[in-house]
């Protein structure tokens, strides 16, 4: 029985997307349906997000928009969760800025939002469940996981994070790390691969590299882990993010060579390419050791890609640091890069940094280093034409095409064929490219 409609806003990382299929999950399990809009739905959650300050406006904004839809409807409910309100005296400032929100929660306790909606629901009354202890919580009920794309699944592999980079507010937000059981990880996979859809599974972590690393059986591994699950009967294509280059192991390496099923897109953050910077930012790796995992992964994996995350302007950035990670990324030559400016978080070690960057100069960094990021794409595409692209999942059907996606993410647009559809492999002759995308044949 439907008793009523649900519109979840996401931000923020794949994790606050999948929680929100764990929400979408809590929501259907109590008889709601999905609504096409806010102002059809009788429940809005806003998953929140706070890594930057960019972030925390965009939700701050929707919520705003929360209240006339409750005007409208005086029994809507209104929930915000996520990131934003698990930091400290965030809560009670949601809730004075947006009197009409219901209920708030954090990130780490998401699987008990049934129970408060449950209690919400019997009392009408305001209730925000901000647990004193930051560390992930397992739910008591089984969540059906509602998953938004139909081929590819997210699958946790560890919660929280113990590397305090100074920039970021997650391990203050998400706790400390925790692995999940294997045991729990394979079956779900299993699971998933057994439904059949599910082309692509991807494990995700604030660091996957450091999965296992609180068990008592040391012998449980990251690479361990991802050799067992490449290991399963079924086409599929596993993926992982993210991974912290301080513990990024030859083993791993190893594995990703030797197992097919394993993507050959791997997302590496580097954030600096200034070994001062990335000191100051408590990173725990140089700028050698980066290249020299680059080198290594190119020389054992020929057909790999890379993709990285970069902050332009952490405090004491100067311009000689500046060019130094522009200089690594002519280097590296990364298929995409996700480029930020630095963003100041209450609480963080950085926020104290004296020598703090101002914002034209922020500005000018990015923009520059963007431009420069632009051309190593077009580059990578100019290069890809007349050459087959192996293994692109068709995503989508259109009247004339179909979309695919390359390994490290790139739309292919293709011509319709007989023998091709949604869900498959297939390999695809590169013809041109435009405005970001890919064309080309099924070979
Ligand atoms: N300011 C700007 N970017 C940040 N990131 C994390 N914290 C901040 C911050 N305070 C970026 C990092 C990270 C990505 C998920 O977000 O590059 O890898
Ligand atoms: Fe933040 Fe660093 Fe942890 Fe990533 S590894 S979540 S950047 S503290």
């Amino acid at each position: 029985m439907q008793i009523g409609k649900y519109f979840i806003y996401t931000y923020g990382c794949q994790m606050n997307v999948h929680e929100s299929e764990k929400i979408a999950g809590i929501l259907k399990k109590r008889g709601y349906e999905s609504a096409e809009k806010p102002e059809d739905a009788d429940i809005i959650v806003y998953n929140t997000c706070c890594i930057r300050e960019s972030a925390e406006q965009r939700a701050m904004g929707n919520i705003g928009n929360a209240k006339p839809l409750k005007k409208k409807n005086p029994n809507l409910i209104v929930a915000v969760c996520g990131c934003m309100p698990q930091q400290k005296n965030v809560e009670s400032m949601l809730k004075k800025k947006f009197p009409f929100i219901n209920i708030i929660f954090g990130a780490n306790n998401v699987e008990y939002f049934g129970e408060y909606l449950d209690l919400y629901l019997q009392q009408r009354k305001y209730r925000s469940f901000i647990l004193e202890d930051q560390n992930y919580q397992a739910g008591n009920e089984k969540i059906d996981i509602i998953r938004d794309n139909m081929l590819s699944a997210y699958v946790n592999i560890t919660y929280g994070c113990n590397n305090f980079c100074t920039y970021c507010i997650v391990p203050y937000v998400r706790g400390r790390e925790i692995s999940r059981p294997k045991e729990d990880i394979i079956q779900e996979v299993k699971n998933l691969i057994e439904i059949g859809k599910y082309k692509v599974i991807t494990l995700l972590g604030q660091n996957v590299n450091s999965y296992g690393n609180d068990f008592k059986d040391k012998s449980v591994t990251f690479p361990k882990l991802l050799e067992e699950i490449a290991n399963l009967d079924g086409d599929f294509e596993i993926r992982f993010m993210s991974s912290h280059p301080k513990d990024f192991s030859d083993e791993l390496i190893d594995v990703i060579a030797r197992n097919k099923k394993v993507s050959r897109a791997v997302h590496l953050p580097i954030q600096s390419g200034s070994n001062k910077i990335l000191k100051l930012m408590n990173r725990n790796y140089t700028r050698e050791k980066y290249l020299a995992i680059v080198e290594k992964l190119r020389a054992k994996i020929p057909d790999i890609t890379l993709s990285t995350d970069i902050i332009v302007g952490f405090p004491n950035e100067t311009e000689e640091d500046f060019n130094e990670t522009v200089s690594l990324v002519k280097e590296v030559k990364f298929t995409n890069a996700f480029i930020f400016m630095y963003s100041k978080r209450k609480g963080t070690l950085a926020e104290k940094m004296p020598n703090q960057v101002p914002i034209d100069i922020k500005r000018q960094r990015i923009h520059n280093l963007l431009e420069i990021q632009k051309q190593i794409t077009n580059d990578y595409f100019d290069n890809l034409i007349g050459k087959v692209q192996k293994r692109v999942l068709i995503e989508e059907e259109k009247a004339t095409q179909f979309i695919g996606k390359t390994d490290c993410g790139k739309v292919v647009k293709l011509k319709k064929n007989d023998k091709t559809s949604v869900g498959d492999f297939v390999d695809v002759l590169i013809i041109d490219y435009s405005g970001g995308n890919l064309y080309g044949e099924v070979e």
